[in-house]
C-alpha cells in the first residue's frame, strides 16, 4: 500500500492573488456558485492530466472532484483530445445536421433502453427543463412530483434548497415544505412542484392517490447521488414506475450522475426499470458542453410534431458531439463502468476498514463509480432527513486535512472515480484518510 504524503503547508499565493482580482470582475470570483466552496478559497488550475490537476502554485492534487463528474476518464485523454482535435478542424458549429450527431444519437439508442427518440442541449438543466415541459403537456397537468435533497439542475421552478439542517425546516414527511435555493423565483413557482422524502414508496402512493390528477410527472435521480449517494429502496424503482403507469403520469429519471457510470445504459438498464424519459450529460463527454433528453418514441411525440419547443443555437455543436463520441468508446472497449465500480468497491472497503482502525463514525455509501463519506453515528442513510445527521463541521475538518495532503474532494462528501485512477491512486486515498482521521 503506498503511504499516504505527508502534509506540508502548501502555498496557494498566486491562487489568493488571482481570485481576489476575480473578485473584482466575476460576481463572487466564480462561474458557478458551487466553485465559491473549494478550500481554503476558489484556486486557479493550470493543468489536469489523468487523476492530477495541478494548481498555479505547482500543487498537484489526487483528483476525486473530476471537475463535478464529468471527467470519467480523467483530465486530457488523449483520444478525446485527438477526436475534438480532429472533429474540430472541419468547423465548430453548424447549426445544422452532421454525420458525427448522427452516429451518436445512433450509438445512445443502441446502448439506452428508453432511448427510442432523443435531443441534445448543453446542460443537464437545460435537459430536465424541457422534460418537465413535455410532461405538463403531455398530460395537460400542472405539477412535477420530485424529491427532497435530488438535484435537477438551477432552473426554475426546481431551484429548491438540496440540503437540509434540521428536520423541523423540512416540514412533514407528507407534505414538505419546500426550501427555495435562490431569491428572485416567480411568486407562485412552488405550486409546479409537489415535494415527497425520498425512497418511501407509501408517500407516493398516498399523493398520487390524492393529487394524481394534478401530476405530470415523478422525477428522480434513480440514485440519490447529491445527498448522502443514495441507493434506491428494493422495488422502490419499479413501485414508481406501476404507480406512474396507474395514475397517467410519466416517469423521468434524472441521470446526469448515475450515466455512464452505472453502466452504459444508465440506472434504467442496471436496476432494469425503463422510465419514460432520461436525461443524461456530465460524463458523457469528459467535460465538454453537450446533454440529452431521450425518451420512447411516445413520450418525445410532441417534440417530434414541433408542439413542444426545444431549441438551443449551440446544441450539438462539432467539439462536443466528437468529445462524446470518442468518450463513450473508449467507456465500451475498455469496459470501464465495470472497472470503476471495482475500484469503487475497493476505496469504500478501505475507507471503512480506516474508520473502524481509528473508531471515527465515516459512513461510506454508493454504488462505486461515485460515493459518498460523511461522519455520522447513523449505519445507514435513506433520505435527506438521514443526511441531516451528518457532521458537516466534521466533514469540512476533513476535506482540509485531505487536501493539505494532496488530494482534492468535494465539499459535501461526494467522490467520483475515473478511469485514470489505478489501484494505488486509489490505495493512496486510503492511506491519507487514514492519517487525518486520527486527527479528526
Ligand atoms: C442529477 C443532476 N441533474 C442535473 C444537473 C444539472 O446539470 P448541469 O450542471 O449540467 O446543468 C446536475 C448537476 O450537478 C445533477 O447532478
Amino acid at each position: 500500500m503506498s503511504p499516504a504524503q505527508s502534509a506540508k503547508p502548501a502555498s496557494h499565493a498566486k491562487s489568493a492573488e488571482l481570485f481576489a482580482r476575480a473578485q473584482k470582475v466575476l460576481a463572487g470570483g466564480v462561474s458557478s456558485e458551487f466553485r465559491k466552496a473549494s478550500v481554503p478559497h476558489p484556486l486557479f488550475y493550470e493543468h489536469g492530466q489523468g487523476a492530477r490537476i495541478t494548481d498555479v502554485d505547482g500543487n498537484e492534487y489526487l483528483d476525486f472532484t473530476l471537475s463535478q463528474g464529468p471527467l470519467i476518464l480523467g483530465h486530457s485523454h488523449p483520444e478525446v483530445l485527438a477526436t475534438v482535435a480532429e472533429h474540430s478542424a472541419r468547423g465548430q458549429l453548424f447549426a445544422g445536421q452532421h454525420l458525427a450527431e448522427l452516429e451518436l444519437a445512433e450509438t445512445l439508442q443502441r446502448l439506452i433502453p428508453c432511448a427510442e427518440l432523443m435531443r441534445f442541449s448543453l446542460s443537464g438543466s437545460e435537459s430536465d427543463h424541457c422534460a418537465w415541459r413535455l410532461a405538463r403537456a403531455i398530460t395537460g397537468r400542472p405539477r412535477i412530483l420530485r424529491f427532497e435533497g435530488h438535484y435537477h439542475g438551477w432552473f426554475d421552478p426546481v431551484a429548491q434548497a438540496i440540503s437540509g439542517s434540521d428536520e423541523a425546516a423540512l416540514g412533514p414527511r407528507a407534505a414538505p415544505t419546500p426550501v427555495p435555493w435562490t431569491k428572485g423565483l416567480p411568486p407562485r413557482i412552488q405550486d409546479e412542484i409537489v415535494t415527497l422524502p425520498w425512497n418511501d414508496l407509501a408517500l407516493v402512493e398516498q399523493t398520487l392517490a390524492a393529487r394524481g390528477s394534478e401530476i405530470a410527472a415523478i422525477t428522480t435521480e434513480p440514485v440519490m447521488c447529491n445527498n448522502g449517494c443514495i441507493e434506491p429502496a428494493p422495488g422502490y424503482l419499479a413501485g414508481l414506475r406501476a404507480l406512474c403507469d396507474r395514475y397517467g403520469c410519466l416517469l423521468i429519471f434524472d441521470e446526469v450522475i448515475t450515466g455512464f457510470r452505472m453502466g452504459l445504459g444508465g440506472a434504467q438498464k442496471r436496476y432494469g426499470v425503463t422510465p419514460d424519459l432520461a436525461i443524461f450529460g456530465k460524463a458523457m463527454a469528459s467535460g465538454y458542453p453537450i446533454s440529452v433528453l431521450c425518451g420512447t418514441r411516445t413520450a418525445m411525440d410532441l417534440i417530434t410534431r414541433g408542439e413542444v419547443i426545444h431549441a438551443g443555437t449551440m446544441n450539438s455543436g462539432n467539439p462536443s458531439v466528437a468529445a462524446a463520441i470518442a468518450t463513450i468508446a473508449v467507456l465500451e472497449r475498455e469496459r470501464v463502468p465495470e472497472r470503476l465500480e471495482r475500484l469503487g468497491q475497493r476505496l469504500a472497503a478501505g475507507l471503512r476498514a480506516a474508520a473502524t482502525e481509528t473508531g471515527k463514525p465515516l459512513l461510506v455509501q454508493g454504488p462505486g463509480a461515485m460515493l459518498h463519506c460523511g461522519f455520522t453515528a447513523l449505519s445507514a442513510v435513506r433520505d435527506l432527513r438521514g443526511c441531516i445527521s451528518y457532521d458537516k463541521g466534521r466533514y469540512a475538518a476533513f476535506l482540509r486535512g485531505m487536501h493539505e495532503r494532496g488530494i482534492r474532494l468535494i465539499g459535501r462528501g461526494l467522490w467520483y472515480i475515473s478511469n485514470a485512477h489505478s489501484e494505488a491512486d486509489i490505495d493512496r486515498a486510503i492511506a491519507t484518510a487514514r492519517e487525518v482521521l486520527r486527527g479528526v
